[in-house]
């Protein structure tokens, strides 16, 4: 399973990046709004970062760009669409999963440029991404089990809806809006291809008390060995 990193924000980027090795980027209005900065010096900034590390393509790391959502015709969307992902190869469209975004997406693929489906909250929007060829489909998780819902069937039926049709990997499954560890493993254990998270979420999924536990003793044993 894939790790991306659900942020706008270059030193966090850079961070997840050489220090666990994340495999892509998410954005969203909201994390550009945190990053501080206007939306295009943003994407310039992740345009020269994939440019200074060696990793450019959309199949090598991909950024998924959320474009402006107020935008609600296909033409609109698809226009915004192409002009941003000639801007850098590795960005990935990010539409909402509404009926202009559906055909957007469509139309977008069609003419090569790669997209994620996004605000997905059911099966049924899971499965018109995977139809209609999109790169990602971003299921979120935590919005959910926040309200009470225990996902994991969901993303299951995702997956198996996508193996019954040989969508599974065309149509790449980003479990979005993950909060905890046990989410992380939940994904994993679904079959999920990608967790996105904020970086405090990594962080916190990669701590066990145990292991602090496990060290203190360790370091202790290590002082009272007899020395050669
Ligand atoms: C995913 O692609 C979204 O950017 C993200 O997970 C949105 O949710 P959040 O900001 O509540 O985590």
């Amino acid at each position: 399973m894939k790790y991306f990193l659900d942020s706008a924000k270059i030193d966090e980027i850079r961070e997840a990046y050489e220090t666990f090795g994340i495999d892509g980027v998410t954005t969203n209005p909201n994390h550009i709004m945190n990053s501080g900065k206007p939306f295009y010096t943003v994407i310039g900034e992740l345009a020269d970062f994939v440019k200074e590390k060696g990793i450019e393509g959309w199949d090598v790391f991909p950024i998924s760009v959320e474009i402006n959502p107020h935008l609600d015709t296909a033409d609109e969307i698809v226009e915004m669409g192409k002009k941003i992902a000639a801007m850098c190869s590795n960005f990935v469209i990010k539409i909402p999963c509404t009926q202009a975004g559906i055909t957007a997406a469509k139309r977008l693929e069609k003419d090569g440029v790669r997209t994620n489906l996004t605000l997905v909250f059911s099966g049924s929007q899971a499965l018109i991404a995977a139809k209609n060829g999109s790169l990602f489909v971003s299921p979120f998780i935590g919005w959910k089990e926040n309200s009470g819902e225990d996902c994991t069937q969901y993303i299951q039926d995702i997956v198996t809806m996508y193996e019954n049709y040989g969508f599974f990997g065309k149509t790449q499954i980003i479990c979005a809006a993950v909060r905890n560890g046990k989410q992380f493993v939940d994904c994993a254990v679904a079959g999920a291809d990608i967790v996105t998270a904020g970086l405090q979420v990594f962080k916190d999924s990669f701590y066990h008390p145990f292991t602090d536990y496990g060290l203190k003793k360790f370091c202790g044993a290590w002082d009272k060995t007899i020395t050669d």
